[in-house]
């Protein structure tokens, strides 16, 4: 909390606000190329603020903006995780009026209400369903400081900077402390524009705005952001002591503090007025700027909305609609064939492109080739498409094939060659997939394995996106996994588009991965049907890649949830003699190759005699892994700050009375990324 934020004067009220307003103006100005005031008024305020700084030397701050020049740098790579303060909860969905009457029955019964006469003593608040990602902002004493995505439900990447690029994004409300939930959309001008310029420059189209705009919140750069011309739709608020008792109420004091509200929301109190909404928005939706899937019903009391409760994922008192798929004819022009990174071939249908659902489709999946022969789909034949809420279209019928010569047509065959390497394709009799069995050569399971490699749950190597792989393996500075340790920032600088900073960024990205523990490594290895958590457990039981690498299959199966086709998976993988020269290379760099106990033991002594509290929450391990770490480094993990404490290893939302005692004794906090350098050392 700001230390002043308890003096009340108008001065120091308008300092805080030309504060606000001047970091506004530089963020727009530096990092967004799109300046909001004139030279004149900037250079005004800030000569005010000067003023009242110097009139007021107790109200001084380092962070004002009179003590530090704009700056045009962007978040640092990659996101922040934080904790939700309250989870993320996700929507029960409906398909049909039945379903709606049902669920509105079943809420009026629960809260003892007659539905058999007229209105109810129930009131739904109506709103439409906006097809986009959720955004959960908070505003602490008014003022905008997190932006955070779903994430898992629980944790979220915070891309404040991006979503201070949406123009009605309020910086600032006047004093209160909530937090507000909506939609960040790409509107389809936006969208239709973005694609339009991808064309042109011969990149992948975005399927739809929902993927546009989850790409665009994820992109590192605002100013980008801000070209691409983001919008949000606002619908839930969150916080203790606000006004109003209803939802609906919440929403008005929203759009009245200055929040983007939609106003199309309605409180029908039966449920011919609920039908009605529906009806309405199911055709009026398609003037919309927007895209929507559906319609949101909440009950609008407060109370009854806590009678109601929740269910582990969803709430009770509110449930979604969603509108039915649209359907059209169109010609399948051509079978193309992509390669996944377990080198899975995907038949992908070429259509004559067709309007549907507001987006052009002209590809569909097609699956596999049971698929394909299971609809006696032809190149050249007249197939239905369609698009529901979930984006991607689907082919779900086809049209009387009338060939001129009445002659049938060809039949159809799969190729027997891996479009992309050319090896001869390989069929599990069980299994309806090709797959290219060429996994060391062929280049899109090389960047696959690669792009799973260094994913969030595996070695979360935080600068290596997709794109930089892409470009690497393209340069060649990787081909396989553990290329990644011999990556040196002088390498990476000589690309495109990347410094010292960003170069330093990546490596110290993949050095803080060496920490990660042995059952996430064995993970991110990606042997085939060996996911997050059957590698936990294999990890638990064969504490080391050499105790695994020996294991027999009669050995792996007695492992739970190991089954025979998963034990040949493994025994194949650690067969190839191009996978045991990658864990040697991966052993000789140093990653943690042998299970938590081992590595519990005793590493060094540079943290002895230190005591060290830990708050807060982790990116990089969990709590209990950091103990470990402590205890192995020689240190002791204490639970409460004293004066005895040696530093607090702080996470994102250390606790309140964790911090405030550490400023009072002047124990320094480290960060996670800053306490897995000291002991990397
Ligand atoms: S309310 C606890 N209202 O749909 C209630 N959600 O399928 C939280 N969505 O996760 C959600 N429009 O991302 C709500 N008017 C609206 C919405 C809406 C779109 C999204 C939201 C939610 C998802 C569930």
């Amino acid at each position: 909390m700001d230390l002043f934020s308890f003096i009340q004067t108008p001065e120091h009220d308008e300092l805080l606000q030309l504060r606000q307003q001047l970091e506004e103006a530089n963020y727009r100005y530096y990092v967004l190329s799109q300046p909001t005031l004139s030279d004149r008024e900037f250079d005004d305020k800030m000569r005010r603020l000067q003023e009242l700084e110097a009139q007021h030397p107790e109200w001084d701050d380092p962070a004002s903006p009179t003590h530090h020049v704009g700056s045009d740098l962007s978040a640092k790579n990659g996101f922040r995780q934080m904790a939700h303060r309250y989870p993320m909860l996700s929507l029960a969905n409906t398909y049909s009026e039945q379903e709606i009457q049902d669920w509105y029955e079943r809420v009026c019964r629960e809260l003892g209400q007659d539905t058999a006469s007229g209105n109810t003593g129930v009131e739904i608040v109506c709103e439409l369903k906006y097809d986009g990602l959720s955004i959960a902002l908070w505003y602490e004493n008014g003022v905008l400081t997190h932006a955070l995505t779903r994430g898992d439900g629980t944790r979220g990447d915070d891309v404040i900077q991006n979503i201070k690029t949406i123009p009605s994004v309020p910086w600032q409300v006047d004093k209160q402390t909530l937090e507000i939930r909506g939609e960040v959309l790409l509107p389809w001008t936006s969208f239709d524009k973005i694609n339009h310029e991808r064309e042109a420059q011969e990149e992948p189209l975005f399927a739809n705005p929902r993927n546009a705009a989850s790409g665009t919140l994820k992109l590192q750069d605002p100013k980008v952001v801000a070209a691409r011309g983001l919008d949000i739709y606002l619908y839930y608020v969150l916080g203790e002591d606000l006004p109003g008792n209803t939802h609906y109420e919440r929403l008005q004091y929203a759009r009245e503090c200055g929040f983007p509200v939609s106003d199309a929301i309605r409180v029908c109190r039966n449920i011919g007025e609920i039908m009605a909404f529906i009806n309405y928005w199911g055709t009026a939706r398609r003037d919309l700027p927007v895209a929507t899937d559906g319609i949101v019903l909440k009950v609008n009391s407060l109370a009854q909305q806590q009678t109601l409760g929740y269910t582990a994922k969803t709430p009770r008192w509110a449930i979604a609609y969603k509108f039915p798929a649209e359907r059209q004819l169109t010609r399948l022009r051509k079978i193309t064939y992509q390669v996944g990174r377990t080198g899975v071939i995907t038949p992908v249908a070429n259509l004559d492109p067709i309007q549907l659902s507001g987006t052009v489709v002209q590809r569909a999946t097609l699956h596999n080739e049971d698929f394909i022969r299971s609809l006696d789909l032809h190149e050249g034949d007249d197939v239905w498409v369609e698009k529901g809420g979930e984006i991607i279209p689907k082919i779900v019928a086809v049209e009387p094939r009338q060939t001129e010569s009445g002659m049938p047509t060809e039949e159809f065959r799969f190729p027997d060659v891996c479009p992309e390497c050319g090896t001869p394709l390989v069929r599990d009799p069980e299994q309806a997939a090709w797959r290219c069995p060429n996994e060391t050569g062929c280049p899109p399971q090389l960047k696959g394995r690669i792009e799973h490699f260094v994913s969030r749950k595996a070695m979360n190597i935080e600068g290596l996106g997709v794109e930089t792989i892409d470009l690497f393996f393209e340069k060649g500075l990787l081909r396989d996994i553990a290329d990644i340790y011999r990556l040196r920032v002088e390498d990476i600088m000589r690309l495109d588009g990347f410094q010292q900073r960003s170069a330093q960024n990546i490596i110290d990205g993949i050095e803080a991965s060496k920490q990660v523990p042995w059952s996430r490594v064995l993970f991110a290895l990606g042997i085939r049907m060996v996911g997050e958590t059957t590698a936990k457990k294999l990890a638990r039981v064969f504490p080391s890649v050499d105790r695994l690498a020996a294991a027999s299959s009669e050995q792996l199966v007695a492992t739970e949830d190991v089954g025979p086709l998963i034990a040949e998976g493994i025994r194949a993988w650690f067969d190839n003699e191009d996978n045991l020269l990658i864990v040697q290379r991966l052993k000789e760099a140093g990653l943690c190759l042998q299970a938590d106990e081992d590595a519990a033991a005793v590493q060094s002594d540079l943290l002895q005699g230190r005591s060290i509290v830990i708050s807060g929450t982790f990116v990089h391990h969990s709590r209990d892994e950091y103990k470990d770490l402590i205890a192995a480094h020689g240190g002791k993990n204490t639970g409460s700050v004293s004066k005895k404490t040696s530093f607090i290893l702080a996470g994102d939302n250390m606790g309140p009375e964790k911090r405030r005692k550490a400023e009072e004794l002047g124990v320094e906090l480290i960060t996670e990324d800053q306490f897995l350098q000291m002991i990397a050392q």
